[in-house]
């Protein structure tokens, strides 16, 4: 396919072509409020600020036609696919195979390659290779939908049950932590009935809960531990990050949760989370950006729980908030992810 050459001695105006879910194209122009409580916020917010960088942007709503993909390539001939997919045709997860579809017709783009979106979809794939790597992970087992569940001796309670392959803590809530082999049994149950999806069941890490961003293709820069506060959260609740503490304000404020940056953490301590979370990024070959999820036990080891590639990126989230932190501001964010992606060799493990 005939492409325009992008412009030399790096100009800095691109044509980026937005790719998210069509149910999710902002409006041109909306109120503060609107956007606030819009599913669209990040999609929004990325446009306009990427325009206001000088940019040239097209959003482009995707269903479950690739077709539009290739004529939206062909005609505005794109330096760049910003993506802000979790999924296609409404199969999370299939994001990794629209960007394997990019990387095929040759057109870069942000966040994370296909390679490592597969990888770190997939939480036992993920706790595998990091254990090989020898990066604590919690002891788990996978129970498969369809199978009679048979109790594996060396899983301790209390443990966590959760959905294998899905994540935004879909399935999670208080009574995902049990203490006993019925609770245990039944919670299983309810994954693969309620839910649908096979079941990932992991040693319950009471502590801190962690995020730490990192960006970066080869050289890495890992951001400001950030943590997750309950600030009012009754003594006799599990601290985790359940589906009503992600989705519900009500929840939110009651409980007191918010995040900021990590306090009271020795600088040794903090340091040795950031060189472990910029070995997770290199040991599932992520690229661009992610964020890496842990707890922090009482003994101050940190216990990676997942890895998420292009984490979300609105201001207002966890890793916007750590990077201005750092002194990235959001336009300066984008930018660089921008940059990471026209930098990415897609071709490296060819
Ligand atoms: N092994 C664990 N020990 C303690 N808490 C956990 C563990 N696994 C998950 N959690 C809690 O559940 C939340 C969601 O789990 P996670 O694996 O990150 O799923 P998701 O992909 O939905 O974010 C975590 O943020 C954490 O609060
Ligand atoms: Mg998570």
């Amino acid at each position: 396919m005939a492409r325009k050459k992008p412009p030399k001695n790096g100009a800095r105006k691109r044509r980026i072509l937005a790719l998210m879910h069509e149910s999710l194209v902002p409006p041109e122009t909306a109120s503060a409020e609107q956007v606030a409580a819009a599913e669209w916020k990040t999609e929004y917010h990325v446009v306009k600020a990427l325009r206001q960088l000088g940019h040239e942007v097209r959003p482009l709503g995707l269903g479950s036609e690739l077709g539009v993909i290739r004529a939206a390539v062909e005609e505005f001939q794109p330096h760049i696919a910003f993506n802000l997919l979790e999924g296609f045709d409404d199969v999370p997860g299939w994001d990794a195979n629209v960007i394997a579809y990019l990387e095929l017709l040759k057109v870069p783009y942000t966040g994370c390659n296909s390679r490592g979106l597969l990888l770190a979809r997939d939480k036992s794939i993920t706790k595998k290779l990091l254990s090989y790597h020898r990066i604590p992970v919690a002891d788990f087992a996978v129970f498969p939908r369809n199978r009679r569940v048979r109790r594996r001796s060396k899983l301790k309670f209390p443990l966590i049950v959760k959905s294998l392959t899905l994540d935004a803590s879909i399935g999670i809530s208080q009574a995902s932590v049990v203490e006993d082999e019925d609770k245990l049994a039944e919670r299983i149950r309810f994954i693969h009935e309620s839910i649908g999806t096979d079941a990932l069941v992991e040693r319950y890490i009471e502590g801190r809960e962690l995020y730490v961003g990192v960006l970066g293709n080869e050289r890495l820069q890992a951001l400001p531990v950030w943590e997750l506060l309950f600030q009012k959260m009754p003594e006799d609740k599990r601290r985790i990050a359940t589906e009503r503490l992600k989705w519900s304000l009500a929840y939110q404020k009651k409980h007191g949760i918010d995040s900021a940056a990590a306090q009271d953490i020795a600088p040794e301590v903090m340091a040795r989370i950031q060189e472990t979370c910029k070995r997770v990024y290199r040991n599932l070959t992520l690229s661009g950006y992610a964020r890496i999820d842990l707890r922090l036990d009482g003994s101050g080891q940190a216990w990676v729980i997942e890895a998420n590639p292009n984490p979300q990126v609105a201001p207002d989230e966890d890793f916007a908030r750590s990077a201005a932190t750092a002194g990235t501001d959001f336009g300066a964010l984008l930018e660089k992810i921008v940059t990471l992606g026209l930098s990415w060799e897609p071709t490296r493990w060819g």
